[in-house]
């Protein structure tokens, strides 16, 4: 069989540990081409982020453009970044850097986006892992992008596990809710990859520890020490961690599904977020379909979303190893 090319993602992204372990994960699988990362603000600042997606990929080896995208969410006050998660660079607080002569491609991330769909019509997934604001503002520029990008994967939400920034919501659509509606009703091929499967996929720290054995690679020591960090808040909150130490592995769900979504289970169904009020960030499923709801926001011709609601976790944790302990790193 002809070997296929790989896929060309656009990587939405505020980094952030997890979104480092994606970035890699990504850069390292044959069946993905990174040919773009857009940032936001988030886990860190918007400059933060930038800052790290040049650091990262710089580290790497890699030469992949990028830019700087939305510094606050649409309508809602913006928080402090949680440094107590991420640390206060994003990266764990990891002190000195590496000097790096690589700048940020100097486009608006939305503009970048529109840029690279109409460029390569049909072609461009786009896996976004942070607040949704610069997808949301690519849609006000180019409103045909649902035609143009091949599908849209987002690390966001949830539907029946608890939420991590309240009760109801999970931080990248509690960041930005009404960014994040517009974009579950935009009418794109849009799966929902959320806290339903990734608080069911546990990364041990000993297994970046493996990776960074092997490699002996600045990348991969980065990495390591970043998931160091971000582990020992996970410990705190619970045990199963503290016992077994590692992380969730949120945003590298969203390119496992990329090169393997048979490893997951799906709903396809209306998905919207509430914007306001206690539940604001909630992403709501519509599970019951075949009702006529009398309210217009669920009408017939909302679009819908694949969810992501059951995972392999074992088989996700095995891709992400063997992914990782192949040569994908200049010597
Ligand atoms: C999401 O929030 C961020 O802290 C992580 O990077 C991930 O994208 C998990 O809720
Ligand atoms: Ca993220």
């Amino acid at each position: 069989m002809a070997p296929t090319s790989p896929t060309k993602v656009i990587y939405d992204t505020d980094p952030g540990v997890d979104d480092a372990m994606a970035l890699y994960f990504a850069l390292a699988h044959p069946a993905i081409e990174v040919v773009g990362i857009t940032t936001t603000f988030g886990n860190v600042t918007v400059e933060q982020a930038t800052t790290n997606a040049l650091y990262l990929t710089a580290l790497a080896g890699r030469e992949i453009p990028v830019t700087m995208g939305v510094a606050t969410p649409w309508h809602k006050a913006p928080e402090k970044p949680p440094a107590h998660i991420h640390g206060a660079d994003g990266l764990g607080n990891l002190g000195a850097r590496r000097k790096f002569g690589n700048l940020a491609d100097p486009r608006a991330s939305a503009q970048f986006i529109v840029d690279m769909a109409r460029a390569h019509p049909g072609e461009i997934t786009l896996v976004a892992v942070g607040p949704l604001g610069n997808l949301s503002l690519a849609l006000m520029i180019e409103p045909q992008l649902p035609t143009l990008l091949r599908e849209v994967i987002v690390m966001g939400g949830t539907v029946s596990e608890p939420g991590n920034v309240s009760p109801v919501a999970e931080a990248n659509i509690w960041n930005d809710p009404h960014a994040a509606d517009r974009v579950f009703t935009a009418g794109w091929k849009l799966t929902m990859v959320g806290l339903d499967v990734t608080h069911r996929v546990v990364v041990l720290l000993s297994l970046f520890k493996r990776v960074a054995d092997k490699h002996r690679h600045p990348a991969t020591d980065t990495l390591h020490r970043a998931v160091e960090f971000y582990a020992k808040f996970y410990s705190g909150l619970y045990q199963h961690i503290a016992d077994t130490p590692g992380c969730y592995a949120h945003d590298l769900l969203a390119f496992i599904y990329l090169v393997d979504p048979g490893l997951f289970e799906i709903d396809t169904k209306v998905v919207r977020v509430a914007t306001d009020g206690l539940a604001q960030g909630q992403t709501i499923m519509n599970q019951r379909d075949f009702i006529d709801y009398p309210h217009t926001g669920w009408g017939k011709d909302k679009p819908r979303t694949q969810v992501c609601m059951q995972v392999d976790a074992t088989a996700c944790v095995q891709l992400f190893e063997d992914t990782m302990m192949a040569d994908w790193l200049p010597a």
